[in-house]
Order: structure tokens, then C-alpha cells, then sequence
């Protein structure tokens, strides 16, 4: 059965490729050997991490740009909907090189009412850029580590501490990592903190937010920095801090 919204999205993306083959005038050589790039990308179960990289970031620009709410950012593939609510702490390992940072915002609707009881999931690496509950290169960390939900109170406010989180590389010894070095890229995504905002009646707000001059801010793999979210260094309390208020919208459905 035809597709209206297939068809159409489909022979779109063709004949722009199209029009790229024809333009730099690939020959049968460069083409079979992107085929078998793809079959590369398939075999070591990258297709998901390589279209993430390359476009994930524009879909959510799509969404940014008919939002009434604060930026939204890329998810990212580290998100786990288990995380147990928090009491103002985040779960992490004593380590010399942790250092404490405090994150604390308020939430809002687009008429800058109070949002109470909204549910903010946060998620960070590690200082040494792992993700807890994913296991493999990441390690055998529990999942109520690095990640947790916090609640807005009747002030519509938030807070919660935790450490620093650090750079780290997406998955880059395989064939979405090989692209981007012969791209003249490289795989490093800068220190960040994830976002995801929910309540009922509200659009979800998914975002993350990274820290002025940090390493590979100017240069993120996946192309999810923008200006808005790059927060200036603070201190409070002796930590260093990141003042936050989300605006998310209503549904629109
Ligand atoms: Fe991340």
C-alpha cells in the first residue's frame, strides 16, 4: 500500500543523493565502496549511532524552531526511564578527582506561571566519561548512579548535587568512527548534563547543557552545542554551579 508521507520523504532524500553523485561524479568504485561501507555499518549494529551523529541533531532543531518552550537538545542513547528519584543528591563514587557541582533551577510554563510537581530526570557521566547501567565498556556501574529524578516544588523549584561530569568519545574503534577521521572529525563530545523534563498536560522537554569553555565545545561530533545551552562557569556555596530554568509548553495535542 502506498505511503503518501514515505513517498514523499523518500524521493526527496534519492534525489538529493542523487544530485551529490552526480556533482562530484562518483565513480563505480567510490559507490561500491560505499555500499559496502553501509554493509560495514550494519554488521557492527551502528546504523542507530551513525544516523545519530550525522542527524539527530537537525530533527531536534526541527522541534526547536516551532517551540514555545526552552531549547531542546539531542537525547542521546544513555537515558534510562528506571532512574530512582533523588533526595538533592545525585548516587557517585568517592573519587580525588570528583568535583562537586550543583544544579538547581526553577520551571515554568510559556506564560511564566509555576510549574509544581514536574518530574526532571538529570544524567551525566562520569569524571571519567562512563554511563552507569549500560555495562560493556562503561563498567558495572548500578543505575541509580551518575542519573536520578528530582520533583519541582510548590515554588516550581528544583535542586540536586552531584559531580562533574567529563568529555568523552562515542563508541569509536568501528565504522561510525572511521568516517569521522576520514571526515578530518574525531569522535569527543564535550562535558554535559542531560535534561529531561515531563509533566503532565506539558510537551517533554529533552535538553542538555554544556560548560563555557570546556574542551570540544567548539567542535561537539554530533553537532548538538548551541549557544543557548552553554552555561558560564559559577560558583555557589563553594561549588561550581548551573542555574537553570526550563520553560516547557503545554501540549499541544
Ligand atoms: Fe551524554
Amino acid at each position: 500500500m502506498t505511503n503518501p508521507r514515505v513517498h514523499e520523504i523518500a524521493t526527496a532524500m534519492l534525489d538529493a543523493v542523487r544530485k551529490v553523485l552526480v556533482q562530484q561524479e562518483v565513480t563505480e568504485a567510490e559507490y561500491r565502496a560505499g555500499v559496502m561501507y553501509m554493509m560495514q555499518v550494519a554488521e557492527a549494529k551502528e546504523m542507530g549511532l551513525l544516523c545519530d551523529v550525522f542527524l539527530n541533531s537537525t530533527i531536534v532543531e526541527i522541534k526547536a524552531a516551532a517551540t514555545r518552550g526552552s531549547a531542546p537538545a539531542i537525547q542521546g542513547p544513555y537515558f534510562k526511564e528506571e532512574a530512582p528519584f533523588v533526595d538533592g543528591k545525585l548516587k557517585t563514587y568517592d573519587s580525588d578527582d570528583h568535583k562537586p557541582l550543583l544544579l538547581h533551577g526553577s520551571v515554568k510554563d510559556e506564560a511564566g506561571r509555576v510549574v509544581t510537581d514536574a518530574v526532571i530526570d538529570i544524567w551525566h557521566s562520569t569524571p571519567d566519561g562512563r554511563y552507569s547501567g549500560f555495562g560493556g565498556y562503561h563498567g558495572d556501574m548500578p543505575v541509580d548512579y551518575y542519573r536520578g529524578k528530582v520533583r519541582t516544588d510548590a515554588q516550581g523549584r528544583w535542586r540536586v548535587q552531584t559531580t562533574l561530569p567529563a568529555p568523552y568519545q562515542i563508541p569509536n574503534k568501528g565504522p561510525t568512527g572511521a568516517l569521522l577521521t576520514m571526515m578530518g572529525s574525531h569522535t569527543w563530545r564535550p562535558a554535559h548534563v542531560h535534561f529531561k523534563v515531563r509533566k503532565d498536560g506539558f510537551e517533554a522537554l529533552t535538553t542538555q547543557y554544556y560548560f563555557e569553555g570546556g574542551e570540544w565545545v567548539d567542535s561537539d561530533c554530533c553537532n548538538g552545542v548551541k549557544p543557548e545551552l552553554v552555561m558560564p562557569a559559577a560558583m555557589e556555596q563553594g561549588m561550581q554551579a548551573m542555574a537553570l530554568d526550563f520553560v516547557i509548553e503545554k501540549s499541544r495535542a
